[in-house]
């Protein structure tokens, strides 16, 4: 084998063997993980919460019914805001999936702080880039590789008791529209400014 050739080989070697390894390190199931931190949020079952305004007190902690050194291992806990099945349907970007890694269950993180055997409490204003949905609230204990070790959440297993809704910001639509109208503006007039430049560089190599 030409050098040249022999050394791709083995950086392509390389590149496999790092993709590989990061994969499977990567890999953490939901359906591996145990349920022992209780999380509780100060919402009754059904009510409408409005983003950017209304404000809800998230409170985790571990089961104090477990025995005694199976929170060793944690060392930070992550509290996020999960969509419940119903705002899930027809709507793969919000897909539930075993890996963790792709999973679309819970993408607004409410907090992250150091995990502590004691109840933490934090209270959240519901940020305004929260759409419209039925949503509950689930905390994630890692471990000092950043790796989920363990969950607590409000709902039960099937997520359909204890949710909440959340009211998304109306009048946001109105500024959207405003932006993208100026950048639609804006990609008009410099399509047209390409195009005459192109004209003129046309109509002065002709005139050679
Ligand atoms: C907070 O701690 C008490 C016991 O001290 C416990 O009964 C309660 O369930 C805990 N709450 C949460 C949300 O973990
Ligand atoms: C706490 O753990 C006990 C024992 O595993 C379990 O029976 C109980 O349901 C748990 N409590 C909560 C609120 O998850």
């Amino acid at each position: 084998m030409e050098p040249k050739r022999y050394g791709i080989t083995i950086l392509g070697s390389l590149l496999l063997f790092f993709c590989m390894a990061a994969t499977c390190y990567g890999i953490v199931l939901f359906s591996s993980l145990s349920r022992t931190l209780e999380v509780t949020a100060s919402f009754k079952q059904g009510q409408v919460l409005k983003a950017g305004v209304d404000k809800i007190t998230v409170t985790w902690g571990l089961n104090q019914s477990l025995a005694a050194g199976t929170d060793s291992a944690y060392k930070t806990i992550k509290v996020k805001l999960c969509y419940s099945p119903v705002s899930q349907v027809d709507r793969a970007w919000r897909k539930t999936v075993d890996n963790l890694a792709k999973d679309k269950t819970c993408q607004f993180k409410i907090v992250s702080r150091p995990y502590d055997k004691w109840n933490q409490t934090f209270e959240w204003k519901v940020e305004r880039d929260v759409p419209s949905g039925t949503y509950f609230i689930r905390a994630y204990a890692y471990n000092s590789d950043d790796i989920e070790v363990a969950y607590g959440q409000t709902t039960d297993a099937k997520k359909t008791t204890n949710l909440f809704d959340v009211q998304a910001i109306t009048g946001r639509h109105a500024s959207l529209d405003i932006a993208s109208v100026c950048f639609s503006a804006f990609a008009v007039l410099s399509l047209l400014g390409f195009f005459i430049a192109e004209k003129r560089r046309a109509k002065l190599s002709e005139q050679k």
